[in-house]
């Protein structure tokens, strides 16, 4: 019996997590641990929500709440989701514990006291408008190694380099745009640079890592490292464990992988044996396994092997399987760059096993894959529905309405053998691959076996024999059987809801899990009884779901910022209007008596683009700004922080160019909002929202889409860095927008 930790990236608690969380950590992780239950090994697999650093604060900021409500409130939300996907973790706890706290000042006091930590002045980015340090996250600008525009101060998203103070091109502070400054302030330092050595040795040594991660890392290595700061010039996260340092916390990545001991021991904690923890962290043979994203690698492969080196006595990884980026639209996920389909909004419209089904038939794990609609709802119908589900439906239900149990396989002959072989040929190639973390592989072998069985069934052609010979007939069906018997087995890493119900629907009293892979060899048992089946799988039909929003995607919508105001010529009502929408355009506006002029110079206001140009009173107008409109009153849309002129306001969708009639524009219904909560809104009635990105402040009236007159889900508008759309002032909830 083996020992395996397996240890899944811990997702920051300031959003739901989404499907790139799961296709690229949690669910080959889950996949792993379940195949490894199955197998009989001692499996223990752990992770949690990170939940300090700036990724949880800066959320925090802009909704007006308190860190602690923020990290509270996404870890409740993302430990659901975890269970809704059916991963199994043996504790998905969260690092704002005290336990985790104690772990990390043991492990921080320990290489202090090992002289693997030492304080020095340093520069940290400081913004001088708004008197403070811009830790990691409060400083964007662009990307030495690759271009981005909005690399964080501690990493880029795009290609994953990380920064030290200094590093990055024409920064800015997110808080209020300034550039920031350099300015000295003491932090703990962590000697990287005294690893080198050891870690070019552990890492050479793993010839069984994916090429990618052993390449990657190397690279680091050879280029050299750098001692890294490991505190922050902020208030929430682990303290440092020294009296003068109450003004600074331990920097996320610092502590966050610390989680994964913590957490082991928070689990032993509450086991019979407190102690348990050691079997896995102490005994030499325990491998430890870590799935990630590739952005991940250098933390899990670098600075934590680092960090245990330094700490001494406990193991390495053993192998970080780290996964490629699952894309949407060619580009990765990302909550924060507006890339996003979350995992609860999935859970509310599908069965778990179909979207894991989907993710790791296309999972990322060589190359970048594209989630795609139209392949999901192909995959789901005509592979998992049609090929697995079906094949399960035929055998039993067949089986069930002409024997009622299952009937005896009379003698050995040639169907026997193919169908032995087939078995041990799936059987050898699931366990061969899955225990290899090759899940896209293993699956394939999976499937090619309902596919035989499929064809299997079809070339014995039970319901001919039935009639003609009654005794072969039931030996084929056993025969048919033992292979749905087999592949409940084998696609229960996979499909965990579907495999349970199949092994309740075959008869069975014991769990699949009381005897997991042996099962394999135990003759499924003549005279079992069958429960009445039921399909297993349904159909999707995506279009109805996700076209819902399609037709706000005839709107073209941008951020303009009014430049200047006239009175119009011939209309006493209207004002001519200079806007800056990336460039400048003319607007008719009928805002007279509503705003005076000099309040609307400068403004940042929300223009339809893509509208047929109109004559209104003699004067063109090259688009139409967007105001909410209520017995009287006229209050015109306004992001709700400020962004450039032209930013586009797509809600994560994909605006057309096409030009739009006036007459179309006006079936398009966009009202006013009050926001109840992460979930709801208030549009005259409550209604769900449908949140891909971005922060709403509960209370604030925002502008949202509504697909159709009796939808329940509502879009907000957004820009594509997700930044809401509010009213300039009060309106009713439910005011029309036009
Ligand atoms: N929260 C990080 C991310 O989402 C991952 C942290 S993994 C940990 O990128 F091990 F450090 F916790
Ligand atoms: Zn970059």
């Amino acid at each position: 019996m083996a020992r395996i930790l397996v240890c899944t990236a811990w997702p920051y608690s300031n959003s739901p997590i989404h499907l790139g969380h799961v296709a690229g950590s949690l669910l080959p992780g889950d996949i792993f641990a379940k195949y490894h239950r199955l197998k009989g090994n001692e499996v223990l697999m752990v992770s949690g929500s990170d939940q300090h650093g700036t990724p949880v604060t800066v959320k925090a900021e802009k909704e007006g709440v308190s860190p602690e409500e923020i990290a509270e409130r996404y870890h409740q939300i993302n430990s659901e989701a975890i269970r809704g996907m059916l991963i199994t973790f043996d504790l998905f706890t969260k690092t704002h514990t005290e336990n985790h706290f104690a772990v990390v000042h043991d492990v921080f006091l320990r290489l202090l006291e090992k002289g693997h930590l030492y304080k020095k002045e340093t520069l940290q980015y400081y913004c001088e408008k708004c008197g403070r340090f811009l830790p990691d996250r409060y400083v964007e600008g662009r990307c030495r190694n690759c271009g981005y525009e909005r690399a964080r101060g501690d990493q880029c998203d795009k290609c994953g380099t990380t920064f030290l103070p200094g590093e990055l091109d024409d920064a800015i502070c997110t808080i209020c745009s300034s550039p920031p400054v350099l300015k000295e302030t003491e932090h703990y330092f962590f000697r990287l640079s005294a690893f080198n050595e050891s870690l070019l040795n552990y890492v050479s040594s793993k010839t069984h890592w994916k090429p990618n991660v052993q390449t990657f890392t190397k690279n680091w290595l050879e280029a050299g490292l750098n001692d890294r700061p490991i505190t922050r010039d902020m208030t929430w996260g682990v303290s440092v464990p020294l009296p003068g340092w109450e003004n600074k916390v331990i920097y996320v990545w610092f502590e966050a992988v610390i989680g994964y001991l913590s957490a082991s021991i928070e689990w032993s904690k509450g086991t019979r044996n407190p102690e348990k923890w050691k079997d896995f962290w102490m005994d030499p043979d325990a491998r430890h396994y870590y799935f990630l994203g590739k952005d991940n690698i250098p933390f899990h492969t670098i600075i934590w092997p680092a960090i245990l080196m330094g700490y001494g006595g406990l193991n390495l990884p053993y192998d970080v399987p780290a996964n490629e980026y699952l894309t949407f639209r060619g580009e990765k996920f990302s909550k924060s760059r507006g890339v996003s389909i979350d995992i609860p909004t999935m859970l509310s419209r599908f069965d778990p096993d179909i979207i894991r089904y989907y993710l790791a038939a296309n999972m990322p794990e060589n190359r970048d894959s594209e989630f795609d609609w139209d392949d999901f709802q192909a995959k789901t119908n005509n592979e998992l529905v049609a090929t697995l589900g079906n094949y399960y439906h035929r055998v039993l239900s067949f089986t069930y309405r002409h024997f009622g149990s299952i009937p005896p396989c009379h003698g050995v002959d040639e169907d026997w053998r193919k169908v032995t072989n087939a078995i041990s040929v799936a059987v050898n190639e699931v366990d061969q691959y899955l225990s290899t973390c090759q899940f896209k592989k293993a699956l394939k072998a999976v499937m090619d076996l309902a596919q035989f069985g499929n064809r299997f069934f079809d070339s014995v052609a039970p319901w001919a024999l039935l009639k003609q010979d009654r005794d072969r007939c039931g030996s084929v069906l056993n025969l048919n059987i033992e292979i749905v018997k087999t592949l409940a087995v084998l696609s229960y890493p996979f499909l965990p809801r579907s495999a349970s119900d199949l092994w309740r629907l075959l008869g069975y009293e014991e769990s699949l899990l009381s005897k997991g892979w042996g099962w394999i060899s135990i003759p499924v048992v003549p005279g079992q009884k069958l429960r009445e089946p039921r399909p297993l799988f349904s159909k999707i039909e995506i279009e109805e779901d996700m076209a819902m929003f399609k037709e706000f995607e005839k709107l073209n919508l941008k951020i303009g910022q009014i430049i200047s105001v006239a009175d119009h010529p011939n209309a006493d009502k209207l004002y001519v209007l200079e806007v800056d929408i990336g460039k400048r355009i003319r607007l008719v506006a009928g805002l007279k008596g509503h705003y005076d002029k000099d309040k609307l110079v400068g403004k940042k206001i929300v223009v339809v683009t893509n509208l047929q140009p109109a004559k209104l009173r003699g004067v063109e107008s090259q688009g139409m700004l967007l105001a909410a409109e209520h017995s009287n009153k006229v209050i015109l849309l306004t992001p709700a922080e400020d962004v450039p002129a032209g930013t586009p306001v797509n809600s994560g969708m994909n605006p057309s160019d096409q030009v739009l009639l006036f007459s179309d524009f006006q079936k398009l219904k966009l009202v006013v909002g009050q926001v109840i909560d992460a979930r709801t809104i208030d549009v005259g009635k409550s209604m769900k929202i449908e949140m891909r990105n971005g922060a709403i402040k509960k209370g604030s009236k925002i502008a949202v889409f509504l697909p159709s007159p009796d939808a329940s889900i509502a879009l907000p508008l957004l820009t594509n860095n997700g930044i809401v759309i509010t009213v300039d002032g009060d309106i009713e909830n439910g005011a029309l927008i036009r």
